[in-house]
């Protein structure tokens, strides 16, 4: 046996794929290697540093001898602070033991699925989709099943929904914002979805809301399980809502998410937290404890700083031929459809053929790093993100624009 083939690998890690977008990155590092000056348009974090308050309880707790091990599932205080939170910004009541604090909303989701999906069961995943949940959702040995949405509100219509679902279903799963296509659902859309859920009680609700505080145009987030109350309390009693401080309180690094729901579920979560990673750090806790109980008011400028880049990038975006580019209502991203650039040519005389092929043109051509749609779920579009700075949107949309413009 060659080192590369032993160990044996797990049989479960055989259908996740390696991420589509690994290819675009590679060739991103291999030509910023090379000495160009590659734009990253790409990132899923806000370019904004962690505000000084919150760092300084880090610092304070660090002094403090808050450098042991905690609670497997968040310190009595974190815990506390996330109650009041659901509390104050969602209308959601949770008991302490229905509240989970982990590394990251990524381990919220993780636990989740680990705890509560047996080979078979099958999640309904609305595309385009965050590019973790399917492969979450495998390594868990589930079935993901797919429900396709469009522009522009990448809403999936409630038949749509209903003809997914079958015995075997155990979770739908949505992400309001929406990270890939920034689509924004009311409270009225939501509600349209949990009475369609009222009539299969077998079928769980994992409501992602890490995006919640992005949200522009007077847009009012109303959490999932808050706008499912309305029509159906069990469907709001079946749903986990996830949450999270990496993109409200720019902390990606801090690895810090959390999450309410039904207590049995949370219970089950915070066991496989203990024998995987224990308690999440307790210096990210202790910064995290003072971004939910301190004043937030620097968000309102963030957000008026993302609401001028998103205006911007969509109205350049749709000066060009050949893209259509929705305005979205929440998080950072634009996801513009270039259906009208599929079958065109490239001055080397290559066929554009897919979005893939799109976005290896753009990174060559315009040395503009984006994130093709067939990632998320749904071609042909791309992903961007504006959680850069306005000057290095400004240059990148100048470069797509002249790099279309030579396609013919
Ligand atoms: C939709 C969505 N959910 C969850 C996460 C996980 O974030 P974290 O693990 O940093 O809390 C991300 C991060 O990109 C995301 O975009």
């Amino acid at each position: 046996m060659t080192q590369e083939t032993f160990p044996q690998l797990a049989t479960r890690l055989a259908k996740v794929k390696e991420s589509p977008t690994l290819a675009i990155t590679k060739l991103a590092s291999e030509l910023r290697a090379a000495g160009k000056d590659i734009l990253s348009l790409s990132a899923g974090e806000p370019d904004f540093p962690t505000p000084e308050h919150i760092c300084e309880a880090a610092f304070a707790a660090v002094r403090a001898g808050e450098t042991r091990y905690t609670a497997v599932d968040g310190t009595p205080a974190l815990k506390a602070a996330v109650q009041e939170k659901f509390r104050r910004d969602n209308g959601l009541e949770f008991s302490n033991d229905a509240i989970i604090v982990s590394t990251g909303g990524k381990q919220v989701l993780y636990n989740a699925l680990m705890a509560s999906l047996s080979p078979g069961d099958e999640v309904v995943i609305i595309a385009p989709y965050w590019v973790s949940y399917s492969d979450m959702v495998l390594l868990a040995e589930g079935e993901p099943v797919f429900v396709e949405t469009t522009a522009p509100d990448f809403y999936p219509r409630p038949e749509a929904l209903e003809a997914a679902i079958t015995p075997q279903t155990r979770w739908l799963i949505i992400n309001n914002p929406s990270n890939p296509s920034g689509a924004f659902w009311s409270e009225d859309q939501q509600a349209a979805l949990a009475q369609v859920l009222a009539r299969h009680p077998q079928v769980s609700v994992l409501s992602d809301e890490i995006y919640e505080k992005m949200t522009y145009d007077g847009n009012r987030f109303v959490s999932f399980a808050k706008a499912a109350e309305k029509v159906s309390p069990e469907v709001r009693d079946r749903t986990l809502t996830v949450n999270g401080a990496s993109k409200a309180y720019s902390m990606t690094g801090w690895r810090i998410g959390f999450a309410g729901g039904p207590r049995h579920l949370v219970r089950a979560m915070a066991k496989i937290q203990s024998q995987s990673t224990s308690n999440p750090s307790s210096v990210s806790q202790a910064a995290v404890l003072a971004a939910l109980t301190l004043p937030e008011d620097f968000l309102a400028e963030r957000n008026i700083a993302f609401k001028r880049r998103r205006d911007f990038v969509v109205a350049a975006l749709n000066q060009i031929d050949g893209l259509e580019c929705p305005t979205p209502g929440g998080a950072f991203y634009v996801y513009p459809s270039c259906a009208g650039l599929i079958g065109k040519t490239t001055p080397e005389g290559k066929t554009i053929t897919s979005d893939a092929d799109l976005a290896k043109y753009f990174l060559e051509a315009a040395e503009v790093a984006v994130v093709p749609g067939v990632a998320f779920g749904t071609s042909p579009y791309f992903r961007i993100s504006y959680a850069t700075s306005d000057e290095i949107l400004h240059q990148a949309c100048q470069r797509l624009s002249e790099a279309i413009n030579k396609l013919t």
